[in-house]
């Protein structure tokens, strides 16, 4: 069983990796149907936060199906941290979690996300001001380091436990690769083989099928694995793993009947959270991701991305299911 604090996983937990506009509790929730073992939020900023900014407090939004959950915070400020700490903590969440992984500018070169890996002690100010703000577990997400030259991510995983973090995930690359080549995880495994290295170590990185993730699970040795851009449009990743590290044989793909409903949950979902104006809206983005490389698809995409309810939606789906019922994806 894998630990983190008082929070009991299985043996080799299936994370979400957080993602801004795609994590949010729709998406969580049919992830969570699909056996995701541990999920975030999406990234919330903490000066949002502390300003009270709409977009920044609904993102606390967490439900009770989908524990254990976690809020990610990011910022470049150690006091407006620890208080967004105390902020995020009053939601009960099971667990606050730091954001030292964001690569983009926005985030980066104002001093937040990845920007801390440039600057250590400040890092471990940052993350002692959460720690002593929260009761809850404090885990980090990262990366390799800032670039090539600084792949200081051991260092980090050191003094970052020394001072109480309780689980650490670790995108293999650098902030300046961005998204670009693959993801290295012999770093990873080097934090793991650590004897010094208690907390658990989440591998993430470029995992999208249950055979990279049974040989990266091998060749790593890491806790779990976290699971982003795979997961869109393709939830059902999290019990194909499982079954595949379970078993070793792979499950079916979904049916064309399996995709349509999943896909007409999270619409459900949607429409719980935001009301069916909103929860129509937001789910428009993620038709394609459902449905993609149908033929012929386009005339039903333009149908989903214009029908106004939810009794409308799900004829439509009904239909796909129907027309597309031979394929599989
Ligand atoms: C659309 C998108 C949004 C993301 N937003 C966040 C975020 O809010 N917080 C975070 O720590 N990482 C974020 N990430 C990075 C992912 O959590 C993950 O580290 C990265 O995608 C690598 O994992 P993967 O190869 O499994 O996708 C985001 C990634 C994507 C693609």
């Amino acid at each position: 069983m894998v630990k983190i604090g008082n929070i009991e996983l299985s043996d080799f937990p299936l994370l979400l990796a957080p993602m801004e506009d795609v994590s949010d509790p729709p998406f969580r929730a049919v992830c969570k149907e699909n056996g995701a073992d541990l999920m975030y939020t999406e990234f919330v900023s903490s000066e949002g936060l502390i300003r009270d900014a709409a977009k920044s407090v609904q993102k606390l939004d967490i439900f009770e199906y989908e524990r254990p959950v976690g809020i990610q915070l990011f910022g470049s400020d150690v006091e407006t941290m620890g208080s967004c700490a105390e902020i995020a903590s009053r939601v009960n969440p099971d667990l606050i979690d730091i954001n030292y992984g964001c690569p983009v500018k926005n985030v980066a070169c104002r001093g937040a996300g990845a920007a801390l890996l440039q600057d250590i002690p400040k890092m471990v100010k940052m993350t002692e001001s959460v720690i002593k703000s929260t009761h809850l577990p404090v885990t980090v997400k990262t990366r390799l380091g800032w670039d090539e030259n600084t792949r200081n991510v051991e260092d980090v995983a050191e003094r970052l436990q020394d001072i109480g973090i309780k689980a650490l995930s670790i995108h293999g690359r650098t902030r300046v690769q961005m998204y670009k080549g693959s993801a290295d995880w012999s770093l990873i495994a080097k934090i793991k083989e650590n004897p010094r290295i208690t907390i658990p170590i989440f591998g993430n990185g470029d995992i999208d099928t249950p055979e990279k993730a049974l040989e990266y699970k091998n060749r790593y040795g890491v806790d779990g694995i976290m699971i982003g851009r795979a997961t869109i449009g393709n939830p059902w990743i999290f019990n194909e793993i499982k079954h595949y590290l379970k078993t070793g044989e792979k499950l079916p793909p979904p049916t064309m009947e399996q995709r349509v409903d999943v896909c007409r949950r999270h619409l459900e979902f949607s429409i719980r959270w935001k009301g069916q104006v909103a929860g129509v809206f937001e789910m428009r983005r993620h038709y394609t991701n459902y449905f993609k490389g149908l033929e012929h698809f386009k005339p039903y995409r333009m149908r989903l991305v214009e029908a106004p309810t939810f009794d409308e939606l799900s004829s439509i789906l009904k239909e796909i299911s129907n027309d597309y019922s031979e394929m599989v994806c």
